[in-house]
């Protein structure tokens, strides 16, 4: 059955959208007279106008900088799809960081292929020093994440890629916008992948974007996400290159989610000008006030597009004495690792993948015969640098509506006496 215009404006009155998104999907529906049905398949549109999705790619590309862009329906599958469109699966290793939420890992067993977890740093992010130490002959590819906005090492992540020949998919989900060293995350490795869902700087609901510059990962990328259909000039096109035609999956964006998404990136730049300002006079405020937190290093500043603000506490039981202490002073305070509460973003609590858990008993990919070498050894306390630094985390939430004389008096709170 297909939707009529006025089920669809029933929907969309049901959310209190701001006009202009209501007038972006508004113009995703046909107008031509009630009754006739709104096209909400990415493909096939028959009035460009109303083609959101491939205008959010098109301007996700320029925004961004990359010849490709593919919108898929989360940052899940946006990281399997780059996977499996850079040609990693069965035998092959990826390195991913021990703090990051747990799809960055499940991706890539989804993919076939074995994760092997590396230690973060002061900054949050992944640590190169550690990538080295993981490396094996199996390894095919880094999986940098930027964590809660914070930009990884790229200078010291490619240098290593490209002396091991590596490929690099970084995981952009909680970073879209944000830089390093004057470049975009997500334009520095093969494949660079976004999530719009509910929580994330561009919220589309559900939805992901996957950017590339490389043409066959693009249309391997493409081919993967529309169940090998073939998204070519001409859909019955004969392969182009070896390798570019297999059976994939369905991670199609709806019309809708291209709607709200499209809003969303045109306002990315003012949103994070603003949030920059707030965080840039708090962290300022704080270092001028010397007291019993230090800043957290940042692989680049200019480029953090994190919500919060991270400060490091001498260990972790004065981590959590600052945070009880700030939140009763009503500072949106918050640490990252509290021992007695399970989070996914933490490998100690992925439990799927330390127990090596499949949906079948033959357990692949854990124990594919095209795997040749010893499994990594997983285990609760195989990151134990990782822990130590997350249990020293005191976040700052930095918030929309803080006036100059907010962040002075939050910084004052944060400073206490020594
Ligand atoms: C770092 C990271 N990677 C991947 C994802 C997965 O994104 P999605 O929820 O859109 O599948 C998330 C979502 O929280 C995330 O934070």
């Amino acid at each position: 059955m297909k939707m009529t215009n006025r089920e669809l404006k029933e929907i969309i009155d049901l959310w209190n959208f701001k006009p202009e998104v209501k007038r972006k999907l508004s113009e995703i529906i046909d107008r031509a007279g009630e009754g006739k049905p709104a096209h909400l398949f990415r493909y096939y549109c028959p009035d460009k106008k109303k083609d959101k999705v491939s205008k959010l790619e098109r301007n996700f590309a320029s925004r961004f900088g990359s010849r490709y862009a593919l919108a898929v329906n989360s940052g899940t599958s946006s990281l399997i799809t780059a996977l499996v469109a850079c040609g990693i699966g069965p035998g092959d290793e990826v390195i991913v960081p021990a703090y990051t939420f747990f799809a960055s890992a499940s991706a890539i067993v989804v993919a076939r292929a074995v994760p092997v977890i590396a230690e973060i740093d002061e900054t949050l992010t992944i640590d190169p020093l550690d990538i080295e130490k993981k490396i094996t002959p199996r390894t095919r590819a880094i999986l940098p994440v930027h964590m809660r906005g914070l930009p990884c090492n790229m200078g010291a992540i490619m240098k290593i890629s490209r002396k091991h020949g590596l490929k690099v998919i970084e995981d952009v989900a909680q970073a879209a916008g944000g830089t390093y060293r004057g470049k975009m995350l997500g334009t520095f490795g093969d494949a660079g992948c976004f999530s719009f869902d509910a929580y994330k700087i561009i919220a589309s609901g559900e939805g992901g974007m996957l950017i590339t510059d490389n043409e066959k990962t693009y249309i391997r990328a493409q081919s993967w996400h529309d169940t090998a259909a073939c998204w070519r000039p001409n859909r019955y096109e004969r392969e182009r290159m070896p390798g570019e035609l297999f059976c994939g999956e369905n991670y199609r964006m709806s019309q809708i989610q291209g709607a709200i998404a499209l809003v969303q990136l045109r306002r990315l730049g003012s949103y994070l000008s603003a949030l920059k300002k707030r965080k840039n006079l708090l962290s300022e405020e704080i270092k001028n006030r010397p007291g019993t937190l230090s800043l957290a290093p940042v692989n680049d500043t200019a480029g953090d597009c994190s919500t919060g603000l991270i400060l490091l506490a001498d260990n972790g039981a004065e981590a959590k004495k600052k945070i009880l202490e700030l939140k009763k002073k009503g500072v949106p305070a918050g640490g990252i690792y509290d021992q007695t509460v399970r989070d996914w973003h933490i490998y100690k609590f992925w439990e799927h993948i330390i127990q090596k858990k499949t949906p079948t008993d033959e357990g692949c990919p854990f124990t594919c015969p095209h795997y040749k070498g010893g499994l990594p050894e997983y285990s609760q306390d195989m990151c134990t640098a990782t822990l130590e630094i997350l249990g020293r985390v005191v976040n700052i939430n930095v918030e929309e509506n803080w006036t100059s004389a907010d962040i002075r008096k939050i910084a004052s709170l944060v400073a206490g006496r020594r």
